[in-house]
């Protein structure tokens, strides 16, 4: 079965947005290093390694149907913020973004009756899930911490975090 013009078109769309979600957090990740916040760092720098494979999962699924991959450009990331919160929070809208935009490709692939493309996006609802939770987390407990001495024990246990890379399926 062919890829239709149109879910063709919203899978490219999707790749390039998940190149672009990697660099609005590794705008994050150099704001968190002018704090002097190395763990934040570290975290940004593992969710932008975990944006970039979203991307490639993206683009290896577009070749696997036959589909071309169109590289495009995007807008320069937010990189000033108040303060590590405010980060953390557009991080979170960010990430709801993604997941409506996820959700429009499943209905339009639903409707095409695309449903290698439906059983492909599975994968990311469930990613999505995790992504929004993580973010909701950790606001949560920046918000419980915010004095100095707080934040640098969350900036210590968020220096453990490493990237998994996605097990090929
Ligand atoms: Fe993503």
């Amino acid at each position: 079965m062919k890829l239709s013009p149109a879910v063709a078109t919203a899978l490219n769309v999707q790749m390039n947005y998940e190149f672009e979600s990697a660099h609005v957090y590794l705008a994050m990740a150099a704001y968190a290093s002018e704090l002097g916040l190395d763990g934040f760092v570290n975290f940004f720098q593992v969710q932008y390694q975990e944006e970039v494979a979203h991307a490639q999962k993206f683009f290896q699924y577009i070749n696997d149907r036959n589909g071309r991959v169109e590289i495009q450009g995007f807008t320069t990331p937010q990189k000033e913020f108040s303060s590590i919160l405010e980060a953390f929070e557009v991080a979170l809208h960010h990430e709801e973004g993604v997941s409506s935009r996820i959700h429009e490709i499943v209905k339009q692939a639903h409707a095409e009756t695309d449903y290698f493309t439906v059983s492909f996006l599975e994968w990311f609802i469930k990613e999505q899930v995790e992504e929004e939770s993580n973010f909701h987390n950790l606001i949560s407990k920046i918000k419980l911490l915010q004095d100095g001495a707080g934040l640098y024990l969350l900036d210590q246990e968020l220096q453990t975090r490493t990237f998994k890379p996605i097990p090929a399926e």
